[in-house]
This record gives structure tokens, C-alpha cells and sequence, in this order.
């Protein structure tokens, strides 16, 4: 998808219908317009203009932004008709001509249903202990019905009358993350038979913060899956946050380097310095050696959330690089020495970045060339089409 020529547009249109309804809702929150749901303001309508669809149907997509350009032309028409007095009849005129013509999108596609959670933003920075949280409350709550991988196949299973999806799959990452909130707390219903429960709520037992937690262990769970099954991670997964410590300094979040590329080396093996990455040691939770790491980790919430999105018991040796934006990128698995583009782990189809005539020469090393893979295609869709 990042490699049609449509990706860019699609990625601005996008952004601006996730933006525009962001707005909206802080607009009604300000003037007391709206309730306030799990903490953040509820969203007033039962439907929402939907991102993750255009995502999948371009013509839908293309049809949407030509009617917003229509609309534009006619609300600029409008407008000119209370400066320009001579032409105002053409103009007026114009108006219903442009609106009629406009390609209108099918509203089943551009128009899906919402919750009042649909526009909640997780409150956890995707933080480690929160996915080693969730971990627990998975076990205690979910396991039953969704199995101990996610896939739907718990033992109460067979027994529903609909099947648990399989959650290691892309499907996590096609809804908005406040709509699986709402969805953990209050249930879900099969719209084809008459609104029937299909999936208990835990309102009752869980409240919104473990629910958070719970959403960001099924993300990294997935990854991990992923990764185990495709050698790859076709959804991007964040770097979980953790406390960092640098020589004799008080600790800091390792969301605190964002804009910089961060690297997590797994172990006890000190890895040496690389001005183009941040370099973190993510220490084994038991580990006792003494280290000579300039910044280290050690919590074993660190250590349990990254073994689950490597897909691996195994994390020892590890390396992990994430971009500047805070996505993980590229893994380096253990006892390989050297870096290269096909460490790409989550990244688009686009052909590798071409060292044409004029352009810089091509980076002389295997991570050189990695970094400038992933710095040229960023990952994209995330604003509102909740997948890359
Ligand atoms: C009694 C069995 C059962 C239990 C327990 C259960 N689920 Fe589900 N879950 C389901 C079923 C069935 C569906 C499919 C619902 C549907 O498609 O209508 C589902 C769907 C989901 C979905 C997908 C929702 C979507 O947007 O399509 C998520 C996420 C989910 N469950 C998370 C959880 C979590 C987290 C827990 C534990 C707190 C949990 N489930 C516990 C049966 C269960």
C-alpha cells in the first residue's frame, strides 16, 4: 500500500478527516457539549467518517477527496457572492451545479459505526509494564475463549456462537484503539442475529486502565506472532516505553529520544557506540553483572514486552531499532554480526531507495543502508487508518 504513487495523497486525506473529527470533538468538549466517557470526551454520533475503509477502497478514497475539492469550490463560491455583487446570480447557481456534480462516495464505505470510545487516545505510551499488565489480566480473563496465542481457539471456543476472531492477525490494527476499549469494558453483539451478545463486557470487573493495558498486550502479542509466522512485522508495532538510566544521571523514559533512532541491544554484551542510534542495554532481569553500558534497562516489564514482540524466549542477543518516530523497524537476531536492508522488518514494498546520479552516494555500510531504507519510508497510515 506505502508503495502506490496514491499513498501519499491518501495518507494526507486521511489524516485530515481523523484531524478535522479530533477537532470536532474538542470543539463540542469546550463549548460542554458532550459527556465524558472512560475518562475522555464521548463521541456524540453512532457513526464516524471511517479512514481505515478508504484505506482498502481507493476508488471510495478517490471519489471522497474529489467531492471535498467540489465542496471546497462551491463554499468559495458562496462566499465570493457576498463580495461580488455583479456575478452573484452565476454564482449562486454554481453552487447546487458543483454539489450535484460532485462524485459522492457510497456512505456505507465513508460513514462506519462508532462508540463513544472512538476517538479515546490510549493514556499509556504503550509503556512496558502496561503490556506486561495486560499480560496477567489476558491470562485471568480472556485466555478461555481467545487461546494463550490469540487465535480464537481457547477451549470455551467451540461453544460460542460465534467464533472468537484471531487476534494475531491484522484485525487489531483495523479498529481505533478506543474502539477496542469500549469493546473489552461493554461487550459485543452480532448485528445479523438480532443483536445477540457474542463477547461478554468486563465494565463490571475491569476498569479503564487495565483495558488499556490489555489493548497494548494484544498488539505486542500480535507482533510477536507475526513475526514468528511470517518473519516479518506487516503491522507496526511501537517501541514499548521504558525507564532508561545513563551513567549517574536520573532515570528517563526512553520516549523522552523520540526523533532519534533507538537502539536496544538485549543482554549483558556491551555493543559499541554508533552516533547515528541511541544505544540502550536491556538487561535480563536477573542479570547481576556489572556493566560499563552508558544507558541501560533493566526492568523485567522491559525484558518480558520485547520477548513477546521478537516472538521469542530467547531475547538474549537481540538487537531492535527503532525509527525516529518511535516504531521498531529492523531486528538483528542473535550472534549475527552486521546489519542490512533486509533486517527490515516492518516496511513497505517500495523498491530499495535508488542511488541515482546526483545523489548522495550510497551509505558504505550494512546499517548505513538500513537507516536510509527506513528513513525513506516512514511508516504511514496511522492517523485514522490505524495500519500501514
Ligand atoms: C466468553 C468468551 C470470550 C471471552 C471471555 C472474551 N472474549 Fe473477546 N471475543 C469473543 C467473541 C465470540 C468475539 C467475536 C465477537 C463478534 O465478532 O461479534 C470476541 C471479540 C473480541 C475482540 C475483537 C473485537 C472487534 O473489534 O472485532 C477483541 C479485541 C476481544 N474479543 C478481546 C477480548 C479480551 C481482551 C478479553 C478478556 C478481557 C476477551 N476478549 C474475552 C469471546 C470472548
Amino acid at each position: 500500500m506505502n508503495s502506490t504513487p496514491e499513498a501519499d495523497w491518501l495518507n494526507l486525506l486521511i489524516g485530515l478527516l481523523q484531524g478535522a473529527q479530533l477537532q470536532l470533538l474538542r470543539a463540542l468538549d469546550a463549548l460542554g457539549l458532550t459527556q465524558h466517557v472512560h475518562g475522555q470526551p464521548a463521541w456524540p454520533w453512532a457513526r464516524r467518517l471511517s479512514g481505515e475503509n478508504l484505506l482498502i477502497d481507493l476508488g471510495q478514497a478517490r471519489s471522497l477527496a474529489w467531492t471535498l475539492v467540489f465542496v471546497a469550490v462551491a463554499a468559495l463560491a458562496l462566499l465570493l457572492t457576498l463580495f461580488w455583487r455583479r456575478p452573484r446570480y452565476y454564482l449562486l447557481a454554481l453552487v447546487p451545479m458543483l454539489l450535484i456534480a460532485a462524485p459522492w462516495p457510497e456512505s456505507h464505505v465513508v460513514l462506519v459505526p462508532a462508540t463513544p470510545a472512538s476517538f479515546h487516545a490510549s493514556p499509556t505510551g504503550f509503556a512496558a509494564a502496561s503490556i506486561a499488565q495486560g499480560r496477567v489480566l489476558y491470562q485471568q480473563n480472556c485466555v478461555a475463549c481467545h487461546g494463550a496465542d490469540g487465535k480464537g481457539e481457547g477451549p470455551l471456543a467451540a461453544s460460542l456462537a460465534v467464533w472468537p476472531p484471531d487476534l494475531s492477525g491484522p484485525l487489531l490494527w483495523r479498529r481505533a484503539d478506543g474502539d477496542l476499549l469500549w469493546r473489552i469494558l461493554h461487550g459485543t453483539r452480532d448485528a445479523q442475529r438480532g443483536g445477540q451478545p457474542t463477547m461478554p463486557g468486563f465494565a463490571g470487573k475491569l476498569g479503564e486502565a487495565e483495558a488499556w493495558a490489555l489493548v497494548d498486550y494484544m498488539k505486542a502479542q500480535g507482533a510477536g506472532q507475526s513475526l514468528r509466522a511470517l518473519g516479518s512485522w506487516p503491522q507496526p508495532i511501537g517501541l514499548p516505553d521504558m525507564a532508561v538510566r545513563c551513567g549517574s544521571q536520573p532515570p528517563r523514559l526512553l520516549a523522552s529520544w523520540r526523533g532519534q533512532r533507538v537502539r536496544i541491544v538485549a543482554g549483558d554484551a556491551v555493543p559499541p557506540e554508533d552516533p547515528r542510534l541511541v544505544t540502550v542495554l536491556l538487561r535480563p532481569p536477573s542479570s547481576a553483572m556489572a556493566t560499563s553500558a552508558d544507558c541501560v534497562a533493566d526492568s523485567a516489564a522491559a525484558w518480558e514486552a520485547l520477548s513477546l514482540i521478537a516472538g521469542t524466549d530467547q531475547l538474549a542477543g537481540t538487537q531492535l531499532i527503532a525509527d525516529r518516530d518511535g516504531w521498531l523497524r529492523a531486528r538483528g537476531a542473535p550472534g549475527k554480526t552486521g546489519w542490512s536492508d533486509d533486517d527490515l522488518l516492518c516496511r513497505s514494498e517500495r523498491a530499495p531507495v535508488a542511488w541515482g546520479q546526483g545523489a548522495a552516494a550510497p551509505p558504505a555500510d550494512g546499517l548505513g543502508a538500513l537507516i536510509a531504507r527506513m528513513d525513506a519510508q516512514p511508516v504511514r497510515f496511522v492517523e485514522g487508518g490505524f495500519i500501514h
